[in-house]
């Protein structure tokens, strides 16, 4: 094993990379080193490894350790030879970048909503907040399901991976929320996405 990824379960972001590393049969290469912390509290977050504090990190023979799940998945599809990424130039180059962007960015309003609701007392959580960001999420499910389509298929790519991933949170941690009303097009994407062995084999433990 020559690498070491600093790994938490709940972690869509985690979840990416583990899915990357199923998909280009590097899973054999890597150490999975637990880690779970908070904004509060790093508790056993891989500080000295990422200033940030956060997961996903991997440590690396060659070089410094690398974060966060972009830099690792790209690192990772370099790695096997795979061709998650478009070559640079080719067509679609910048909209899988983009896709791959908007889910993240779907993960972290995600992932805010739990902070909020988990660090703070009952009646200091702000709805507000909250409404923002799911709106966040919304507002993508609406592009995604509208102009977004025909990208979620071909060839597996990180978009790929990611959305999936996001989807899979969704319903993790915001499940009475019902993403797939008025998704029926993602909807359906996704019961396709998620049958993926490596999507099955990664799917989070409630916790
Ligand atoms: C969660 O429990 O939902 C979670 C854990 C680690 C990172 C992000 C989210």
């Amino acid at each position: 094993m020559s690498l070491r990824l600093y790994h938490n379960d709940a972690s869509p972001f985690v979840r990416k990379v583990m899915v990357v590393l199923h998909e280009t049969g590097q899973l054999a290469d890597v150490e999975l080193v637990h880690a779970k912390g908070s904004a509060l509290s790093p508790g056993s977050l891989p500080t000295t490894r990422n200033p940030l504090g956060k997961i996903p990190a991997l440590d690396r023979p060659e070089g410094a350790t690398l974060y966060d799940s972009r830099v690792i998945c790209r690192y990772l599809d370099a790695r096997a030879g795979a061709r998650l990424y478009p070559a640079p130039g080719h067509s679609g180059e910048w909209e899988v970048l983009t896709l791959e962007a908007t889910a993240d960015g779907m993960m972290d309003a995600a992932v805010l909503m739990v902070y909020e609701t988990r660090l703070r007392p009952a009646d200091k959580v702000i709805p507000e907040i909250l409404e923002a960001q799911w709106r966040k999420i919304e507002r993508s499910l609406d592009a995604l399901e509208t102009r977004w389509m025909s990208h979620l298929s071909g060839p597996l790519n990180i978009a790929h991976v990611a959305m999936g991933c996001a989807l899979d949170y969704l319903d993790f941690r915001h499940g009475t929320r019902d993403w797939r009303a008025g998704h029926p097009e993602l909807a359906a994407w996704h019961v396709g996405f998620t049958a993926r062995e490596s999507m099955v084999a990664t799917m989070p433990r409630q916790i």
